[in-house]
């Protein structure tokens, strides 16, 4: 762990990511993260639950935004790229790894991990904080989820432990946010939609009122998913997911 930084190792919890979330309400941030070997109640996306059986990796890191981060639009690309920098690294081949809008990371087209960025802005007695909560497949691939799943065992052929992916992933986590400048954004955007999935391609859009396809053109400064629309008209939207 980089020094100032806590890692707490609870063997089952509900979810990483309300730990701390309960750990950043007290009042005092310090950066921490909470690693759990099973969840009992793992949160996604869009009020999603997320499958959390023993053998797979769940994470959240609890942090005090700092000048640079004061704005969070880049950290879901942060995030995804330092996620998808850990899996290069433990054996995926860069050309199978993908980065789905708005932070989900593909390997051969399917979902291998899933990250939920919790933030609590500045109030009487609380600085503000933020929490990336990250679960990666790794023993276990969950069925029945809205996008096809993967796990690492299943591109790999190999089981790795939760350890030895949570300190790689940890590290590029570190080196990535400590490196980050806000003007940095077109690099980002640019360094993101060079490993896009389903960019210039039609595909099933899905948003809280609606549901249409749409042409995927590329991700915007501000984060949001430029889509071209069926009638030619153009639109931006900041949540949401993308389907095949
Ligand atoms: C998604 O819907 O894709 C995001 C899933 C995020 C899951 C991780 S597992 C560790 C942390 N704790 C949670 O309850 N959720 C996140």
């Amino acid at each position: 762990m980089p020094q100032g930084t806590n890692a707490f190792f609870i063997p089952e919890c509900d979810s990483t990511n309300t730990l701390a979330v309960e750990a950043g309400n007290k009042g005092k941030v310090v950066p921490s993260w909470f690693i759990a070997g099973k969840q009992n109640a793992g949160r996604g996306r869009r009020g999603r639950p997320w499958t959390s059986e023993t053998g797979n990796l769940f994470c959240s890191y609890l942090f005090q935004p700092s000048a640079q981060l004061s704005n969070i639009t880049p950290l879901p690309f942060i995030v995804a790229l330092a996620l998808r920098d850990t899996l290069i690294a433990l054996g995926c081949h860069p050309e199978q790894v993908k980065c789905k809008w708005p932070n989900d990371v593909l390997v051969n087209e399917q979902k291998i991990s899933g990250i939920l960025i919790e933030s609590s802005t500045a109030h009487a007695g609380n600085t503000g904080f933020i929490v990336i909560g990250i679960g990666v497949n790794l023993a276990h691939t969950p069925s029945g989820t809205q996008f096809i799943a993967t796990s690492l065992t299943d591109i790999l052929d190999k089981t790795l432990s939760p350890q030895t992916v949570f300190k790689k992933l940890a590290k590029n986590l570190a080196e990535r946010l400590q490196s980050w400048t806000q003007d940095q954004m077109s690099l980002l955007v640019e360094e993101w939609s060079a490993c896009a999935w389903g960019l210039g391609n039609r595909r099933e859009i899905r948003t809280n009122d609606a549901t249409f396809h749409a042409r995927v053109m590329g991700l915007a400064p501000d984060g949001a998913l430029k889509l071209k629309l069926d009638d030619g008209s153009s639109k931006q939207i900041y949540a949401g997911d993308v389907f095949k």
